[in-house]
């Protein structure tokens, strides 16, 4: 059995998860933690689960990963600082594995690698979403930049001149995202591919929640089987890399 813990345990997303692994047969929630409850349940978990808060996450990863768990983290918020940070404690903790993902969905990491030839990204996101633009929107700009200099391409061209502040969206690596926050909405995304007289759109639809869990409990079986320190992306797991 793998013992779960999970962070963030009374939220949307954690709530499920406690769900999810408590159903799982070879997986049981031995510390279901939310704030104002102690982490010390946690210490003795085989797998700590994350999905919290941008504020928040980083001091319950520095303190998973001193306290040698594994981790599983699906909080949103981590950019090359963040992730840098996240190394250099794991360089304190050799055998600690720590699997962060901005995007548990399958169907979000196969859109993600679709996506590299393309060119904007509009995300869109349940208005109680504390951050813009969203983790997988981030990551998807990262593997479209990266795309466009492998292919030796610069930025798309735009010609505009004038805009009103955030008319073109959020640059992120030279790529335009568009963040709308709607109530309704789950978790969606857009990718959009220009071409001469036409226009390729990939569109990814999380309806509901349940559909982040099979990647979830695929990070949380799949953790300690992962290099030591640290994995950004589901895409190894699924053998998608
Ligand atoms: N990676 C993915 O696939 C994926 C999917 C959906 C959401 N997310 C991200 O997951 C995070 C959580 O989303 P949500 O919709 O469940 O939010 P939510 O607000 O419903 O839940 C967050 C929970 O974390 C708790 N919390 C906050 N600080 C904490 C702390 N220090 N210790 C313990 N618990 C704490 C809150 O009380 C709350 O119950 C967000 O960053 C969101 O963007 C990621």
């Amino acid at each position: 059995m793998i013992k779960v813990g999970v962070l963030g345990a009374r939220g949307r997303m954690g709530s499920e998860v406690c769900r999810a692994a408590g159903a799982a047969a070879d997986m049981e929630v031995t510390a279901a933690v939310d704030v104002g409850d102690p982490r010390d349940p946690l210490g003795e978990c085989d797998v700590v689960v994350d999905f919290t808060h941008p504020g928040a996450v980083m001091d319950n990863l520095r303190w998973c990963i001193a306290s040698g768990r594994n981790v599983v983290v699906g909080t949103s918020g981590f950019d090359d600082a963040r992730l840098a940070t996240a190394g250099e404690w794991l360089g304190q903790a050799p055998d600690v594995r720590v699997l962060i993902a901005p995007n548990f969905s399958v169907g979000a990491v196969l859109m993600m690698h679709f996506a590299a030839q393309s060119a904007e990204v509009i995300e869109l996101h349940h208005a109680a979403k504390a951050d813009a633009p969203s983790g997988t929107a981030s990551r998807t700009a990262s593997l479209i930049s990266a795309a466009r200099s492998a292919a030796g391409l610069g930025p798309s061209p735009d010609a505009t001149v004038t805009a009103v502040d955030g008319a073109r969206g959020a640059v992120l690596n030279g790529v335009h995202v568009h963040s709308v926050r709607l109530s309704g909405l789950v978790a969606h995304q857009e990718v959009l591919l220009g071409g001469h007289g036409e226009v390729l759109t990939l569109r990814h639809d999380s309806l509901d929640r349940a559909s982040f869990m099979p990647g979830v409990l695929l990070g949380i079986r799949g953790v300690a089987s992962l290099p030591a320190g640290l994995t950004f992306g589901l895409d190894s797991l699924l053998g998608v890399d």
